[in-house]
């Protein structure tokens, strides 16, 4: 006899980002529709490692929880069954353990929800034979085959209140603001968050940039009389012929932490203008707190698909925004490349006709 009902899992992977509630509850709410069963899986994929971390998740788990940020389940950026972190330098591969656990929990599908390392652990996961589906997550919008991640209209929204006030303090004290987003190696949440938020000078890691053509642009403004500039700067922003700015060498296991060139560029600035700047750096704040509402109906909506294509026996797959659609991509594709700023697209093209200097030109 054919079994019609379901167990799946679900797991939340890397980094968090607002609405990865949101998704939890439209997919328990979906599986719960269809007489389903959904088991949680705890800190990512490591808690399908220890099998302790498993719950069963019911109405009552998912409830009121949708405009909460963070994640119920927790997350892990060091969980990657390939490459265990067991301590100094080393690394072991577990994933064999894990297909064994995925098996013996009687699992039908794994629901996870990560951003581009997740995605390759889903794929990797996935040619050893666990069916998985994707949720693009991550304030980052780095992930390619979906027009949007869940988390990156949140970041935005917060970097733009960001720039929005510091326009006041910056005017009154004649001041010069640098200002560090997050973003990682893409620069859409510091050209999204400059545009709306009014800034002078946006600097992302596509476009390497020339501290004189930043500094002429200030100079510039003063000589007609604005005495101040924002200059809103991606973390993974890197002068031409220059690197990344990062915190020191990735952990084993882990991504290198990217951060600091809001301050290197605020002394330069202030030695080539002599314009009092100050720094600011958005840090966490950009992934903490309520999901704003695109993100939390984005969530929702890619929750919902996911369970839908599971009902319908597709796997190694990512469920991806394509206006007006939610459809599926290959994890193959969604792993493929990583999805930068198109310097062609009307975004740039937009920024640069409405006076902002991209640290070219
Ligand atoms: O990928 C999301 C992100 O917030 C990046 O923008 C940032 O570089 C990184 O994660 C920070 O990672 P962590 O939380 O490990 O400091």
């Amino acid at each position: 006899m054919v079994r019609t009902s379901k167990r799946i899992a679900i797991n939340t992977g890397g980094g968090d980002a607002p609405g990865l509630n949101a998704v939890i509850g439209a997919v328990v709410r979906g599986a719960l529709h269809r007489g389903w069963e959904v088991i949680g899986i705890r800190d990512g994929y490591a808690g399908l490692l220890d099998t302790s971390k498993c719950l069963q998740l019911g109405r009552r788990e998912v409830r009121g929880i949708a405009h909460l940020g963070g994640t119920i389940l927790g997350t892990s950026s060091s969980g990657n069954p390939f490459e265990f972190p067991v301590g100094g330098d080393q690394t072991v591969d577990r994933s064999a353990e894990l297909v064994k656990n995925f098996k013996r929990l009687g699992l039908d599908a794994l629901i996870a929800i990560g951003g581009d390392g997740s995605m390759r652990i889903a794929h990797e996961l996935a040619k050893k034979g666990i069916p998985i589906v994707g949720v693009p997550k991550t304030i980052d919008n780095d992930l390619n085959g979906t027009v949007s991640t869940f988390g990156f209209d949140t970041a935005v929204t917060v970097a733009t209140d960001a720039v929005d006030r510091l326009h006041s303090t910056a005017e009154a004290h004649r001041r010069v603001f640098t200002v560090e987003v997050m973003g990682r190696y893409a620069g859409w949440i510091a050209l999204h968050a400059g545009i709306a938020g009014g800034a002078d000078v946006v600097l992302i890691p596509e476009i390497p940039f020339d501290i004189e053509a930043v500094c002429r642009k200030i100079s510039d403004r003063e000589a007609h009389g604005r005495h101040f500039s924002i200059v809103v700067v991606a973390e993974g922003a890197k002068p031409i012929g220059g690197q990344m700015t990062t915190k020191g060498p990735a952990e084993p296991g882990r991504e290198v932490i990217l951060g600091g060139i809001a301050d290197q560029l605020a002394v330069q600035i202030h030695q080539e203008t002599g314009k009092e700047t100050r720094c600011v750096v958005l840090g966490h704040l950009q992934r903490g707190g309520r999901p704003t509402a695109r993100d939390r109906l984005i969530a929702q909506r890619f929750g919902a698909a996911a369970v839908r294509v599971i009902d319908r026996g597709e796997s190694s797959v990512m469920v991806a925004l394509d206006p007006p659609h939610i459809r599926t991509v290959p994890l193959e594709v969604a792993t493929s490349r990583m999805k930068s700023v198109p310097l062609d697209g009307d975004t740039i093209a937009t920024a640069r006709e409405i006076g902002i200097c991209l640290g070219d030109e």
